[in-house]
């Protein structure tokens, strides 16, 4: 499905950069009625330039409402695919077309075929996370957001697979108290977070609040003081009296929560081994640099057989129906 990122380069970089990036993208936004989304997890010059920055699950809706004739999508392909699901009629955008993710990687779609047969008369609930060929043999889609609210609307005798995050899978279960059978699929970000650096900060800093998504693992979601999406841990951050945070996802988040509580600190959780490894390294694939390239070629472009299209619209329609 992925170029190798040589080949893209040599496609989609053809001429000169201009000085002023910011200028470019927004004269190239007018010439293609464009649209930028941005998920949290983008570089901060991304966030800047976005039109719209969002949790998986805004960004899906401002996909679905958007009037542009095309979609430039700051995150990654799930993402992207997401928009091209909805919008099959305008043109995706997606700045580098190997910022995958683990997660969706770690769900193949023979495995999950066989995983699925094995579990007759269970509805498939996955995250959205995933690629459009699992999408399209899934029941219902959530988001990090939405996936407590959706199980809860699902009748209690219904078995259900969750795929493919085992994280968020075992957090829905906790809160739902339903029986959920998993897909043993992981982010290998939010996997990275070290319990021990954790506690040691809050020792640190006793006055602050650890907060955390719902894809770590337990280990790490025990020390949190709230639990929640992207989009629900920005909205935290602005609405508590607490003024230090440890802010256990990507940290491209604390971009926007210092730009919406300039008074508060934010401490990224580390992750176990001296390393970057806290960044999403298929997020950070995308660059200003490639976003320019992608509006100025047109490519690299979202496409994807009408059949998977039809097959994985149908579980996102259920999803936004059932989380308004
Ligand atoms: P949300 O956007 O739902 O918070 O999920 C985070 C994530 O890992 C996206 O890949
Ligand atoms: Fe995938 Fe994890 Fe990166 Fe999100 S943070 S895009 S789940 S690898």
């Amino acid at each position: 499905m992925f170029t190798t990122a040589l080949a893209q380069r040599e496609k989609t970089q053809l001429g000169k950069l201009p000085l002023d990036l910011f200028a470019a993208i927004e004269s190239l936004k007018k010439e293609l009625n464009a649209v930028i989304l941005a998920h949290y997890y983008q570089e901060p010059d991304i966030q800047d330039i976005a039109d719209f920055i969002g949790d998986s699950l805004q960004l899906a809706k401002a996909a679905e409402k958007t009037n542009a004739d095309a979609i430039v999508f700051a995150g990654v392909h799930f993402m992207a695919e997401t928009a091209k699901i909805l919008n099959p009629d305008k043109l995706v955008l997606l700045p580098d077309l190997n910022a995958g993710c683990s997660l969706a990687d770690s769900c193949p779609p023979e495995a999950f075929a066989a995983f699925k047969a094995a579990h007759p008369n269970h509805l498939v609930v996955s995250y959205i996370n995933c690629s459009a060929d699992i999408k399209a043999m899934s029941d219902i889609i959530c988001t990090s957001s939405n996936a407590v609210k959706i199980v809860q609307q699902i009748p209690k005798e219904q078995p259900i697979i969750f795929a493919p995050d085992r994280n968020l899978g075992r957090y829905v279960m906790e809160q739902t108290g339903r029986d959920l059978v998993l897909w043993q699929g992981s982010c290998v970000v939010h996997e990275t977070f070290s319990e021990k650096k954790i506690v040691q900060l809050k020792i640190a800093h006793p006055e602050a609040e650890a907060i955390a998504h719902p894809e770590c693992e337990s280990s790490v979601l025990r020390h949190a003081s709230f639990i929640g999406s992207t989009a629900a841990l920005l909205n935290y951050c602005q609405n508590s009296p607490t003024k230090e945070f440890i802010v256990a996802t990507e940290p491209g988040i604390i971009h926007q929560m210092q730009k919406l509580a300039p008074d508060k600190h934010f401490i990224p959780a580390p992750p176990m081994n001296n390393c970057a490894c806290n960044e999403c390294p298929f997020m950070r694939l995308n660059t200003l640099e490639k976003l320019y390239w992608a509006m100025k070629n047109r490519t690299p472009e979202i496409t994807m057989s009408e059949d998977i299209r039809l097959a994985a619209l149908r579980p996102m329609q259920r999803m936004l129906e059932m989380s308004v």
